[in-house]
């Protein structure tokens, strides 16, 4: 089983590599829809992990409070982004514009979580939990992502 740090890290490698494969790809070919597809669920249900396993526990001390409301905000905002993503045209100039704004954000979000936001959690999280918290992290991206089209169904009604 790998900790929580571990499988955090193994997503973020294989979002970085997505984000750079979609970077390279054009208009709405297979290959970029294929890639944006695969991003998006991945980074849904990864984002959604993170808050409810990972950003709940650092939020229980006064001071890892900022730092993981700081990154939920960024779960936000960068969620616009991908939603406004999802309605626009891949083919159009305007997508990968946009794009590169989130595959901005995003790197930079993930190089933060690994180096500040890790720091910090290694001292709410002691070393002899590190592997039921990626177990609970994982057990809930395997839920996440059933939830994901479910959610976003809920959200377009409202
Ligand atoms: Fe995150
Ligand atoms: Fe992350």
């Amino acid at each position: 089983m790998p900790s929580i740090y571990e499988a955090i890290k193994e997503d973020h490698a294989r979002h970085r590599a997505l984000l750079e494969k979609i970077d390279g790809t054009e208009g709405d070919s297979p290959e970029r829809k294929e890639a944006w597809e695969a991003f998006y669920a991945d980074v849904k249900s990864h984002s959604a992990a993170e808050e409810e396993t990972f950003y709940s526990k650092l939020m229980s001390k006064t001071w890892g409070q900022d730092a993981a409301r700081h990154s939920v905000h960024e779960h936000e905002q960068m969620d616009e982004i991908m939603e406004e993503l999802r309605e626009t045209d891949m083919s159009s100039p305007g997508w990968i514009q946009r794009f590169r704004v989130l595959k901005h954000d995003y790197e930079h979000h993930m190089e933060e979580e690994e180096d500040e936001v890790f720091t910090r959690a290694q001292e709410v999280i002691g070393a002899e939990q590190n592997e039921a918290f990626g177990e609970k992290f994982l057990e809930r991206k395997a839920k996440e992502g059933t939830l994901i089209e479910e959610k976003r169904a809920d959200a377009l009604e409202d």
